[in-house]
């Protein structure tokens, strides 16, 4: 039985991560959970799951918990814990990465869906996973994808190709869109996102985020990185090897899918009803090459992540903020990714950075874009 803890338990993600724990049976086990202010929730998932170790926001009335027989640890010092296995880190936000750090150096398997730490702090997290022989999934279905394109194969990875179902189709429209609000971009009916994944996909910086994930993971060029439309949503990475194979991974992008992969090691197991491919269905599947100059918040995210160093962590907080900028109506749509360039542009990065670097170019590009906004 595999001992496991869902940091963000109360999100997506994280309840994603409790059903596919409480699917599986006796072979995994639920011993920590933690979240910020969804306490209720909380609640309710710790009397379902009697976890060990919990977290919450202090301030919260926690009479409901003291009584569960649960002891109360920040996510960085239950992630130590000698009865603790593997880290599910669903919490958002740059903070899961000392937490994440904190499970690699203490030798957990380490389920990383959190985007944010990978994308600003990539180097450091690689450098700590090939310096402990660590074990790292990403949930991010692109990602995890190519991952499963490696398994068991010899022959070195020559260029690797992540698909964009409706995002450039979409994107393209609405940049052409003259007045387009918060509802208008978060309406379109896509699968369940938070709202800042949800505006993420529009701009197709998600695309620019995983490209950059991509890059840390596997330590592949960004040349060799590449991104193509395809409509029909179901190749979700590809291979080329050295030998002239290819391989592609066709599947669900729903997180549900990744986590079990990560967490019962292939296993089919986890109560789930993700449906395969119906191969007979597809009539088709369509690529086609993505126009990058279309998608300035793609084009501005290969950049940082080319300049590299404290960049991407530019990048990732200049675009949390410059969203919420966006949903509080202070900027327009086409601004978003004005002021991340203006952000990348006025930075002075630092090339081999520190886990205090980064958090330092988050604070800074934070306060920088929150500037921006027009009086
Ligand atoms: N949704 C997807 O399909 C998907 C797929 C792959 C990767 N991801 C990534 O996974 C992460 C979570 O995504 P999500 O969609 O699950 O987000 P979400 O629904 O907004 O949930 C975020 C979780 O993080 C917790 N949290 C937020 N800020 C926190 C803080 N300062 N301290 C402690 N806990 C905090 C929240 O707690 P409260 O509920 O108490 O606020 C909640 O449990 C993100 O990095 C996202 O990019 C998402």
């Amino acid at each position: 039985m595999k001992r496991v803890i869902v940091l963000g338990s109360t999100g997506i993600v994280g309840q994603q991560a409790l059903e596919v724990i409480k699917g599986s049976g006796e072979r995994l086990k639920v011993v920590g959970l933690s979240a910020r202010a969804s306490y209720s929730l909380l609640l309710q998932q710790a009397k379902a799951f009697r976890p060990r170790y919990l977290y919450y926001q202090p301030g919260q009335d926690t009479g409901g918990l003291s009584s569960e027989g649960t002891e109360y640890l920040l996510p960085e010092e239950m992630v130590k814990e000698p009865d603790v296995d593997v880290v599910v880190v669903a919490r958002a936000g740059l903070g899961a990465l000392t937490p994440t750090l904190e499970a690699i150096r203490a030798g957990k398997e380490v389920v990383l869906a959190n985007t944010e730490a990978m994308v600003a702090a990539g180097q450091v997290i690689m450098a700590e996973v090939r310096a402990r022989g660590g074990q790292l999934h990403l949930v991010e279905s692109e990602p995890a994808a190519l991952m499963r394109c490696l398994l068991g194969e010899k022959s070195q990875p020559l260029s690797m190709v992540v698909t964009s179902s409706w995002g450039p189709y979409r994107a393209v429209a609405l940049h052409r869109t003259p007045r387009i609000g918060g509802p208008e971009v978060l309406g379109y009916p896509v699968r369940r996102l938070n709202q800042k994944r949800a505006i993420d996909a529009a701009t197709l910086m998600n695309k620019g985020f995983q490209v950059i994930q991509i890059h840390h993971l596997f330590g592949i060029p960004y040349e060799r990185i590449h991104v193509i439309g395809h409509p029909q949503d179901v190749v979700r990475g590809v291979v080329q090897f050295a030998d002239g194979g290819v391989k592609a991974v066709l599947g669900s992008p729903d997180p549900r899918f990744w986590i079990r992969h990560a967490l019962l090691e292939g296993s089919d197991e986890g109560g789930l009803s993700i449906p395969p491919v119906a191969l007979e269905n597809l009539r088709e599947l369509g690529f086609s090459p993505l126009n990058e100059s279309q998608f300035p918040s793609f084009q501005v995210a290969l950049e940082a992540g080319r300049r590299g160093g404290t960049f991407p962590a530019v990048l990732n907080a200049a675009d949390e903020v410059a969203i919420s900028l966006f949903l509080t109506n202070q900027i327009g749509f086409r601004e978003v990714h004005k002021v991340i360039r203006a952000a990348l542009e006025r930075h002075q990065g630092v090339s081999d950075p520190s886990v205090e670097d980064i958090f330092g170019a988050d604070a800074w590009a934070r306060e920088f874009v929150s500037r921006q906004v027009p009086e």
